[in-house]
């Protein structure tokens, strides 16, 4: 079910008064029912989270690690995930059915997974078998809905992230000859043309026009790209980046490979939002960098690095809308509602999707 649809069917609003309540009440309150429900509770948090929510999660990290943890833990009764639509859907895929997965707030969706819905996938597929029969493997960022999980996973292929899609990639071409990666054609492109494959041998699915977008011929296409890509990550420039190396000439760039392939090109690192951390947790004092990617991330690196120069490498960025709308207010809701029920903003993958979209996710936990 597309988060537009389970919005209409689940529009229950925050209550006005948590919308009027002072930060204190409102952390004292978080602080009691995570003290309260111990074990019973779970809260990951991924690295684009405000720091007011950041604060209570019990683990934080990049799609993987969230993924990750989400399978691993058996014991908690209820998972409030502080992240964005498609993640707390793989949670509620990777874990059992007696726990429950909570969104605190419905609206907090990701624009890139809306870029590739199932019904323009089943046509892109339909035509692209046609074009080269069953040569392709489909691959799919694990930003995508649990429906496009289930398409891959149905079809052979796995989902990917941004700190294992070289590996992924290669996989997939033990398996066919061509891939087709969906819903991230920046990912995509970066990831292929790291492993060697040169960029005239892939090709663009454009879901609008319902064409293949292509030069030169089609037998020599490896890499199927799905034209969607993120709406905060392609806000960093070739310009951006002459722009740093005029006025920092000794900053290193480092970018998330969500980023245009021209830009990742000009970096000096690109990697997934843990890499990012970590890269710059390892640099010597004094070291300088200017990073390609969201926001609060970009803040919260400023703020523990005090002895490095840190910089956004476009001065004009906002953070990730979608991920904002994960707030201190709708987080404590949705905290106080669990032992009452809070079926409004409990995130269910049903069946056969939830276990066609496992296959494809369990591929990639175990390569
Ligand atoms: P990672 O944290 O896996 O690098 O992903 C970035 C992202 O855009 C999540 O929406
Ligand atoms: Fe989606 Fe981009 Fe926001 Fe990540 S940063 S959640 S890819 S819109």
């Amino acid at each position: 079910m597309s988060i537009l649809e389970q919005l209409q069917i689940n529009n229950k609003q925050i209550p006005e008064h948590y919308l009027k309540m002072s930060t204190e009440e409102l952390e004292d309150r978080a602080f009691n029912i995570k003290n309260k429900l111990g074990k019973r509770l779970f809260i990951p948090g991924h690295h684009y989270q405000k720091d007011e929510v950041i604060q209570f999660s019990d683990t934080t990290g990049d799609s993987l690690k969230l993924a990750q943890v989400a399978a691993e833990n058996k014991e908690a009764e209820y998972i409030v995930f502080c992240g964005v639509h498609f993640m707390a859907e793989t949670a509620d895929i990777l874990t059992t059915k007696q726990q429950k997965v909570y969104l605190p707030d419905m609206r907090a969706g990701c624009s890139m997974a809306d870029m590739a819905d199932i019904y323009q996938t089943d046509r892109a597929w339909g035509k692209l078998q046609q074009l080269f029969g069953d040569t392709i493997i489909p691959l799919t960022y694990v930003n995508s809905t649990a429906a496009i999980k289930a398409f891959v996973g149905e079809n052979g292929g796995a989902t990917v992230t941004s700190s294992n899609a070289e590996k992924m990639v290669s996989w997939a071409f033990t398996q066919k000859e061509r891939l087709l990666f969906l819903p991230d054609q920046h990912l995509g492109r970066n990831t292929a043309f790291q492993l060697g494959i040169p960029l005239e041998n892939m090709a663009i699915w454009n879901p609008i026009t319902n064409e293949l977008e292509y030069e030169g011929s089609l037998e020599k296409i490896q890499v199927i790209l799905w034209k969607g890509h993120c709406s905060v990550h392609e806000n960093f420039t070739v310009n951006n980046v002459a722009e740093v190396r005029e006025q920092f000439p000794e900053m290193k760039i480092i970018v998330h490979p969500e980023c245009r392939h021209e830009v990742v090109q000009l970096a000096d690192y690109a990697g997934s939002t843990n890499y990012i951390i970590e890269r710059i947790q390892n640099a010597p004092p004094n070291t300088s960098f200017a990073i390609g990617t969201e926001m609060n991330l970009v803040k919260r690196i400023i703020k523990e690095h005090k002895d490095k120069h840190i910089i956004s490498l476009n001065q004009n960025m906002c953070p990730c809308l979608t991920m904002n709308r994960i707030d201190l207010p709708h987080f404590v809701w949705c905290l106080e509602s669990l032992e009452t029920g809070f079926e409004s903003n409990q995130i269910i993958v049903e069946e056969p999707a939830a276990s066609n979209a496992r296959l494809a996710l369990d591929r990639m936990l175990t390569i």
